[in-house]
């Protein structure tokens, strides 16, 4: 398969991601509090073989290491988070000096890498301290999170002027409020709709935040979508493909984008709403750009005895599936980019993740085949050239993700990593996938040179 270049622009960026929790390690060094999921992680039976984050790729102390393969890859972007426990540890009140010095160094030397950080705020380590007074079902937190976010931006946006607010707050809110499996491990729709709610205005306040620290910073939202398809043409399913459409995209990106909550998920959740007047104003704050996280698409039945969106999920059979038995359908990326272009008007996208986990074996001598990884990587990029060929005003690709790493619930057991770790030493191998996204970055930048 070939994936037409031609399509992206110049300036392209190709990244790769990671977050906080699921490399740093270092979890009690420096001032650092803990966050939802070290107590998560900590609680038996929550993440498979008792896994937590207390070590995962030890990146706090490997970091140049890690910056050391990102100019291997040839990439020139990298998309991290913040620890909020490490900078802010009381999750409100006074920082922590040498927390915020960690990202301090940090970013200086991905720049000196010549590599542009992307910095994500929030990829769901909330203080544990914040969750004892109510977490993000209270308001409190959404104030919290914007003066966190203020802090970080006054330090560092001089030097990073691309900004997210949060990744992915539906796992935030319906993953660690309704369905119980990532932290804080909550079942219960008022408090995940509250949740829900809270988020997206933290998004808000944190915009506000941000840009009044760093005026000429660029700031968005990642958000992850799925196509979602109707198990069979009966009225009943397609009913519910709109409500599971509702619960996994548009209740994100309607109030986003202006058009407030949908009325029809509304009613389906029948929770009422701890609006404000002008929340809804500050919840669409025009955006620079838009994250698009995609791994997978949905098909849904009607379900109406389960919780909401009273769809459940029905497996296809004799379709090709990921490690993490995730349906794979690289035509699903370029739909969405199409569809956050067309029916959102969105400015400029990004896809802020994409990538794969399957089982990886290390070859007698140490290096690592990963055809079917290559395989997905290929087909999304390709289907995302051929967005960017329809119109889509792509920008950049990070592939998820950078190292293997701490796969929340499924603790290091799913490996997602163009690199692999060896988590007993520590030693980090490029596997195949990684050397093929060095080649695709290098024939980018060659087109470009030779068009120049
Ligand atoms: O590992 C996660 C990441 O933290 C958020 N997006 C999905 C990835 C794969 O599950």
């Amino acid at each position: 398969m070939t994936i037409d270049l031609a399509a992206l622009p110049h300036d392209f960026l190709w990244g790769t991601a990671t977050a906080s929790y699921q490399i740093e390690g270092a979890v009690a060094e420096d001032g650092r509090s803990p966050s939802i999921w070290d107590t998560f992680s900590h609680t038996p039976g929550k993440v498979a073989g008792g896994d937590t984050g207390d070590i995962a790729c030890d990146h706090y102390h490997r970091w140049r290491e890690d910056i050391d393969l990102m100019r291997r890859l040839g990439t020139n972007a990298y998309r991290l988070s913040i620890a909020w426990p490490r900078v802010v540890p009381g999750g409100d009140g006074p920082v922590n000096a040498k927390g915020l010095a960690f990202y301090d160094r940090l970013i200086d030397a991905v720049l000196e890498a010549g590599i542009t950080p992307s910095v994500t705020l929030y990829h769901w380590d909330l203080p544990q301290v914040l969750q004892d007074r109510g977490g993000w079902p209270e308001r409190a937190t959404a104030e919290h999170f914007a003066a966190y976010a203020s802090v970080v931006a006054e330090r560092l946006g001089d030097r990073v002027g691309h900004w997210t607010t949060l990744n992915e707050p539906l796992c935030s809110a319906w993953i660690g409020h309704l369905e119980g499996t990532m932290a804080p491990g909550l079942t219960d729709l008022t408090a995940a709709v509250r949740a829900s709610y809270h988020l997206l205005l933290g998004h808000g306040l944190a915009t506000q935040a941000i840009r009044a620290a760093a005026p000429d910073a660029q700031v968005g939202i990642v958000t992850n979508l799925s196509t979602v398809h109707a198990a069979t043409d009966r009225p009943e399913d397609v009913e519910a493909a709109r409500r599971a459409d509702g619960h996994t995209n548009r209740w994100w990106l309607d109030p986003v984008y202006g058009r407030g909550f949908p009325q029809d998920m509304r009613e389906v959740y029948g929770v009422e709403l701890p609006e404000r007047p002008g929340d809804l104003e500050t919840i669409a704050a025009p955006l620079d750009w838009h994250g698009l996280n995609y791994y997978m698409p949905q098909t849904v039945a009607d379900d109406p005895s389960g919780p909401a969106p009273h769809a459940r999920s029905v497996r296809r059979i004799g379709v090709p599936r990921t490690g993490m038995d995730w349906e794979i359908d690289a035509s699903g990326i370029e739909t969405l980019l199409l569809r956050l272009t067309e029916e959102y008007g969105a400015r400029r996208l990004y896809v802020t993740e994409n990538g794969s986990a399957f089982p990886d074996v290390v070859r007698p001598d140490g290096t690592i085949d990963d055809p079917e990884r290559q395989e997905y990587l290929v087909q999304h990029l390709a289907a995302c050239a051929s967005a960017a060929r329809k119109g889509a005003p792509l920008a950049g690709y990070f592939a998820w993700s950078l190292l293997d790493n701490f796969e929340w619930a499924y603790g290091y057991e799913k490996r997602f990593g163009l690199v692999h770790v060896d988590y007993d030493t520590q030693v980090r191998t490029i596997k195949g996938t990684g050397y093929r996204y060095a080649d695709i970055v290098r024939e980018h930048g060659n087109r470009v040179r030779r068009a120049a």
